[in-house]
């Protein structure tokens, strides 16, 4: 729907275009930049840091939208943060103490998200509500780009929505997200749609332009 926010993930762009790409897609109609950052330790996967985001933040005034997938994250999150990332989102499998590592974020004048793996029950957000601006669902493993969407996950969504009332926290959903499952997610509450994979094939402008309108009037 109209409302929904797309933030596509440059981990299924073309990596020796990137600040191009990003431009593109910015174009083709995306609302945030998704950042994924993997350290081959918490996930299986290296991809950027901080001198890359920086190096493509000039290219475009929307949102980046800063994934760490990466342990230990907290000596981490200035960085991010000087790099010119607006939303910073943790793992709550990657950091001891989630209350610090969120207040953390907001102090270094980020908005602060947390990140759970499709296994991980939404209980872990229960204390820590009033300190968060965004809740991302995970519906893959994270690690990989082009993997499939995983169906369990919906109903965390529908639980998590009923958790944040009325509290203006954005609920959004990252893996495997297509025409197809965007409309089980939205439907279930969430607003905010990553997507890689989805939106990056056709390698050209006109094809992301395509694919974004086909997720957002799924
Ligand atoms: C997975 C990343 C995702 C990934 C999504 O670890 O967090 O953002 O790029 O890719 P698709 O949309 O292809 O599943
Ligand atoms: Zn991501």
């Amino acid at each position: 729907n109209g409302k929904t926010i797309i933030a596509p993930s440059v981990l299924s762009a073309d990596f020796s275009r990137l600040g191009d790409e990003v431009e593109a897609v910015c174009r083709a109609g995306a609302d945030w930049i998704h950042l994924d950052v993997m350290d081959g330790h918490f996930v299986p996967n290296i991809t950027f840091g901080p001198p890359v985001i920086k190096a493509i933040r000039d290219r475009t005034k929307k949102v980046f939208d800063c994934h760490l997938m990466i342990a230990p994250v907290a000596p981490y999150i200035g960085a991010f943060a000087c790099a010119g990332c607006d939303i910073i989102t943790v793992h709550v499998e990657a950091t001891t103490h989630l209350d610090r590592s969120l207040q953390a974020i907001r102090d270094v004048g980020c908005k602060a998200g947390v990140s759970l793996n499709p296994s991980t029950p939404e209980s872990v957000i229960e204390y820590v509500l009033d300190r968060l601006d965004l809740v991302l669902l995970m519906t893959v493993n994270p690690g990989f780009g082009g993997q499939a969407f995983i169906p369990a996950v919906v109903d965390k969504v529908r639980r998590v929505k009923s958790m944040i009332g009325r509290r203006p926290i954005h609920i959004e959903i990252d893996g495997g997200v297509t025409q197809e499952t965007a409309p089980l997610v939205s439907a279930a509450g969430a607003d905010v749609l990553v997507a890689g994979s989805a939106i990056f094939k056709g390698g050209s402008e006109e094809a992301y332009a395509e694919n974004i309108a086909a997720i957002r009037t799924a």
